[in-house]
């Protein structure tokens, strides 16, 4: 698919030297010998491609958790993405106690402020909410408060939001609230009269009039005198499953029509932290929202490319909300934790040995807090969270891409601690950030050596290594660990390059990739792309699966691959061959199959790299299959081809009829495509 002549690949080969030239050269030529015989062949007629598809023997289950959801706060995706708190540092306490927010006519220079002046106070340091803030205002005509939204504050015309403050004032009447558009109009307001000089909670609600992408929040006061404000939200009252101040309705969505087998969260990077001090620490995450201790987000400023200072962890997504949001998606939670040892791009600090044990208290009390009965520790807070019956967890991860003896050493400490306490917990271990190499190569070794169940690979990569590695696990120990393919992602540039894109070779590759995930079923238990999302505005890290703005959203080509994949995963594997061999590359193409004994359908996933077109015949040996069936098929003749905000479903699937005859399916593959063949089972 790439035309790249000599001088290109020698440049991207990694190793420079002459024999790796000379390698690479031969191999192109060689490779476009192997065009030529196809191109051939088609010209005098032998174009077809016969497969068979075996649909009476189950190779092997394929596990419900196969397809999955990797998930972290990483370009904006929990705060100020899914988690759809409009307001940004509503309760004053990031790291600039004002970050977000505006007062236009005040000057904080000028002694003699005239129009009034929001100064922060530092009320506690034993809860989470340690701030908020006191103003005093001068003159109430002329002081404005406004918060700014994340990237502006996106509402929709005649839908509902919950705005709720708290307050404590002696003098000032009442409050209002105003969302302004960018070109000044007013859009939503509402008063608010208060009624109390004690701390206490309002709420009320706004119906916008018009559409607004980038709003403003305007706050004014009647009377004049001191007033105190903490904790100012604005939400979207139609919400995922319509939990109060739950997830972004569209998101969720979107994650919710993959079918997701599990959700892994809160990440990736963020697990460990740049520090120690920074790890994710889940029970700071659980509890009354406005007491979880707010953190810095460790992807605010890891891409000088791009800043985003005013990136922090609220925690209004936590751990409760995460093992939440998985159970209404009827996905297993998956949640991965620091193995204490901070992320080994940044600063790699590490726990001592003899003070670990924290870490795997954490771990411990992590799986009481999702599956104890109400009466422990953590499953009465669970309990009070609103959740009484269990989250049923069963899949634990320790670490995320550590490497090197000092993980194994503090992994092994991990295990003993939770096999001792839950026997049956299932427990990710990690192979580090690369899928081959030294520390890839050390973490098995010693993975392996340890009976590790289930072991974690992250591959970023470009598009030609996914198609080039559709045969990885073909020689993988059927006796050895299990993998989970916990992050990948196809790099059209280079790995997190701010320039790639998710365009259309890079969700091809992936799935010709994902049919030897598929065909591997039995060594592979569970995969997922990352990340997962990304604003338009406040990403950091592309390609991403899903992107978004203030107001919409959409799949990229990426999603549409995964989301076929894993709403046809199939209960058993079954063989798709050409002459006896699986369809790993040869003449551009890869296949995989799969029957689902509970909807009752046989399911062929066929991939044509190659730029034509392709006559393929399907003959299904046993099976009582009926004769009409489904197609489905993404494909698009530009391989940069994208999808957009403006044009989300550029790249979607198409649906169409199929007809087997005489227990066969003729097709004609697109050129560049991804094609799902779909027939009952009697
Ligand atoms: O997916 C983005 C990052 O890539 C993850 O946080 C990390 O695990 C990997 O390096």
């Amino acid at each position: 698919m790439e035309k790249s002549g000599p001088e290109k690949l020698y440049l991207k080969t990694k190793d420079h030297n002459f024999t790796n030239l000379i390698y690479h050269i031969m191999k192109n030529r060689l490779k476009k010998l192997g065009s030529f015989v196809v191109l051939f062949s088609g010209l005098i007629g032998f174009s077809q491609t016969n497969l068979e598809v075996n649909v009476d023997k189950s190779l092997t289950k394929i596990q419900p958790t196969m397809y999955g959801i990797f998930f972290e706060d990483i370009n904006f995706a929990a705060d100020g993405g899914i988690y759809p708190e409009l307001i940004k540092n509503r309760s004053f306490e990031f790291q600039l106690g004002l970050m977000g927010w505006l007062q236009p006519n005040s000057d904080r220079h000028s002694f003699n402020n005239e129009s009034g002046l929001a100064q922060l106070v530092k009320y506690s340091d034993s809860t989470g909410n340690h701030n908020y803030i006191k103003i005093n205002i001068k003159n109430a005509a002329g002081y404005e408060l406004i918060n700014e939204g994340f990237r502006g504050i996106g509402v929709k015309e005649g839908e509902k939001y919950r705005l709720s403050f708290k307050t404590a004032n002696k003098n000032i009447g009442k409050i209002n609230f105003q969302l302004i558009a960018p070109n000044g109009t007013v859009v939503g307001e509402k008063s608010v009269s208060l009624n109390s000089s004690e701390w206490k909670e309002y709420e009320s609600q706004i119906i916008p009039s018009k559409t607004a992408e980038k709003a403003i929040l305007k706050i004014t006061f009647e009377g004049t005198g001191e007033i105190l404000m903490d904790m100012i939200s604005l939400f979207p009252v139609d919400t995922y499953k319509g939990r109060k101040n739950g997830m972004r309705k569209d998101l969720a969505l979107l994650l919710e029509d993959m079918d997701p087998g599990f959700l892994r969260f809160p990440g990736g990077c963020i697990v460990e932290g740049r520090t120690l001090e920074q790890r994710y620490q889940w029970k700071k995450t659980v509890g009354p929202i406005e007491n979880r201790e707010l953190l810095i987000n460790r992807w605010n400023e890891e891409f000088a490319h791009k800043l985003t200072p005013d990136y922090f962890q609220t925690f209004g997504l936590g751990y409760f909300e995460y093992f939440q949001l998985a159970e209404d998606m009827g996905a297993e939670p998956l949640p991965i934790l620091s193995v204490g040892i901070a992320c080994q791009f940044n600063t790699g600090e590490l726990v001592p040995m003899e003070d670990l044990d924290p870490y795997v208290q954490d771990a411990l009390d992590l799986v009481e807090f999702a599956n104890g009965p109400v009466d422990s520790f953590w499953g009465k807070i669970r309990n009070e969270m609103g959740h009484p019956e269990p989250f049923n967890m069963r899949y634990i991860g320790v670490g995320n891409e550590q490497w090197g003896p000092e993980y194994i050493e503090r992994y092994i400490e991990f295990e003993k601690a939770i096999k001792k306490k839950y026997p049956n917990m299932i427990i990710i271990s990690g192979s580090g950030p690369f899928p081959e190499g030294d520390y890839f190569e050390y973490g098995w070794q010693e993975l392996e050596k340890l009976n590790a169940e289930i072991i974690d690979e992250h591959y970023y990569k470009s598009p030609e290594w996914f198609r080039e590695n559709a045969t990885r696990y073909d020689s993988y120990d059927r006796n050895g660990p299990k993998v989970f393919a916990g992050e990948y992602a196809a790099q059209s540039v280079a790995i997190a390059s701010p320039d790639n894109k998710n365009n259309w070779e890079t969700a091809l590759s992936e799935a010709a990739f994902m049919t030897g995930l598929e065909r591997n079923a039995d060594v592979v238990h569970l995969t997922s792309y990352a990340p997962l999302m990304a604003h338009k505005e406040g990403w950091q890290w592309t390609p991403d699966l899903i992107w978004f703005d203030n107001l919409g959203s959409y799949g990229t080509p990426n999603y549409y691959v995964q989301k076929l994949f894993s709403t046809n995963s199939g209960t058993d594997l079954i063989s798709v061959t050409k002459d006896g061999a699986a369809l790993t590359g040869q003449e551009e193409l890869y296949a995989s199959a799969v029957k689902d004994q509970i909807k009752k359908e046989v399911i062929v996933k066929l991939v044509n790299t190659s730029g034509k077109v392709q006559e393929i015949n399907l003959n299904f040996k046993g099976g009582n299959l009926g004769s009409k069936g489904t197609l489905l098929t993404l494909n698009n003749k530009d391989l940069q081809a994208e999808n957009s905000l403006e044009s989300p479903k550029n790249i979607s699937p198409v649906e169409s009829p199929v007809q087997l005859r005489n227990k066969n399916v003729k097709l004609e593959l697109p050129a560049y495509s991804l094609t799902v063949v779909k027939l009952r089972m009697n």
